[in-house]
């Protein structure tokens, strides 16, 4: 079932981006100060980059013990070397991992974050050991999702089950084009990918959704319609979840 709700509408990216750092920020001081732990979901991409940015400045400000947060990333391209610049290993390592350890000491990101290996030798094992890795560590307590201009979370394409797990995909040319911005042409984009399925981010306790600008209107405008999740459109399935926050710009919205 969709549940109603409603996004959270920001006036644009940055408004949104420090929004979605303040959230994610409360909520890891309640996890390491009640639970001692906290497990951040983490995504790549443009749209996550304001938040962790934001994120590391608050956090500088802060005196807390990053010795147990831990975090996890939806996905990875296949294959990949991890000291590929395109890699969303190393967009972690630039874009968090160590600007957080270099304003505290505390948080060891070789010891407490985690990436699909996209240099595995055998991806059917990595995708067993990433849902096992993820059990091991309690669940995420809140996974940030980007939405793809197809619909897609993680890189779980349409078509992907509800109930998918962590996995090897082929990804979509319209997926493969859109991230081409990033490589220097087409033809460098990765075709596959490991990804946690839409049935392991769903177990996340809590999930903060990101869109912003106008690419992601027309997307957006499906989501608000539909009655039912449909497995054409993977970020559907989110409306299903008990805890989720959609967190958009203006330019996302539709009229
Ligand atoms: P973007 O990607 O943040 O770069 O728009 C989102 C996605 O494809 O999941």
């Amino acid at each position: 079932m969709v549940q109603s709700f409603s996004p959270h509408v920001f006036a644009d990216y940055d408004q949104l981006s420090a929004a979605a750092a303040r959230v994610v920020m409360e909520k890891m001081v309640m996890g390491i100060e009640t639970k001692g732990k906290f497990v951040l979901g983490c995504a790549t991409g443009s749209t996550p980059e304001g938040l962790y940015k934001h994120l590391i400045s608050l956090l500088a400000k802060q005196d807390l013990d990053l010795s147990r947060l831990y975090t996890v990333n939806l996905d990875e391209y296949f294959p990949i070397k991890r000291s590929d610049p395109q890699s969303y290993y190393h967009f972690m390592l630039t874009h968090l991992w160590q600007p957080l350890a270099a304003v505290n000491s505390s948080f060891d990101y070789q010891s407490q974050t985690f990436v699909p290996n996209g240099e595995a030798t055998d991806a059917d094992t990595e995708c067993r050991a990433y849902e096992e890795k993820i059990k091991a560590m309690g669940g995420v307590d809140i996974q940030i999702v980007g939405i793809g201009v197809n619909g897609h979370i993680g890189f779980n394409e349409p078509g992907s089950p509800a109930d998918s797990r962590t996995r090897t995909v082929t990804l979509e040319s319209s997926t493969v084009e859109a991230n081409s911005r990033f490589f220097g042409s087409i033809d460098q984009v990765p075709k596959q990918a490991l990804t946690m399925g839409i049935g392991t981010i769903l177990e996340a306790k809590e999930i903060l959704v990101l869109a912003s600008g106008k690419a992601k209107a027309p997307i957006l405008k499906a989501l608000w319609v539909l009655e039912e999740p449909t497995v054409a459109i993977p970020a559907s399935w989110l409306l299903s979840h008990p805890q989720v926050s959609f967190f958009i710009d203006r330019e996302a919205q539709t009229e």
